[in-house]
């Protein structure tokens, strides 16, 4: 079963297509990776697959149901439900510590839950800095929040947007097999 499909798709910012006639589709249990130059499309495409904007043309479908046709609020719904985020520019908030980030993702999408939350902080490595602000972590700590807070909820689809550019070798070996974790955590879930 396709847990995504796009038909061509575009986006067009005035006279300049960010996206041009996408097709893609994508199996329930797959990853893939989506390269190109700066300024080809990825976060474009990115923010669309993760409902945070619509395209100017085409069809998008997510679990079966066509998120094109969705409006704000639909889209909203979706994101929570459906689709965990780890973005290029890191969106922690500034003001809550570690955990507390983690727990702004348990609380939107069902019950804040911090022996949840610590747990998640554990297996990207953040055990010891869970009550440190944002701006008291590294870059690579801070990615490594990020990728703790998209997965909390272990969403049906992990979006992720240069994960692990800012993390060592033996980082990004253990975000992926964390990911792997939850996501076949969350199809089990699923089935
Ligand atoms: N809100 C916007 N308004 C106008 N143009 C935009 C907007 N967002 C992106 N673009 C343009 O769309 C194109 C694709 O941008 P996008 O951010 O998707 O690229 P990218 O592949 O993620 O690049 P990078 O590797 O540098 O992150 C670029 O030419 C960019 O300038
Ligand atoms: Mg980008």
């Amino acid at each position: 079963m396709n847990v995504l499909e796009l038909e061509n798709v575009s986006m067009k910012y005035k006279e300049l297509f960010a996206l041009q006639d996408i097709d893609l589709a994508v199996q329930k249990g797959n990853w893939i990776s989506i390269m190109g130059p700066s300024g080809s499309g990825k976060t474009t495409l990115m923010n669309i697959i993760g409902c945070m904007s619509k395209p100017t043309s085409g069809k998008v479908v997510l679990d079966g149901s066509d998120i094109s046709k969705e409006n704000d609020k639909g889209l909203t719904l979706i994101r929570r439900d459906k689709i965990g985020l780890i973005f290029q520019q890191f969106h922690l908030i500034p003001y809550l510590t570690a955990v507390e980030n983690v727990m702004v993702a348990q609380y939107y999408h069902s019950l804040p839950d911090e022996v949840e939350a610590l747990q998640a902080l554990e297996r990207v490595g953040l055990k010891n800095r869970a009550r440190h602000l944002p701006s008291q972590l590294s870059g690579g700590e801070q990615q490594r929040l990020c990728i703790a807070r998209a997965l909390i909820n272990f969403p049906m689809i992990i979006l992720a947007d240069e994960p692990t550019g800012n993390l060592d070798e033996k980082m990004k070996k253990s975000s992926w097999r964390f990911s792997k974790n939850y996501t076949s955590r969350a199809l089990r879930s699923s089935l």
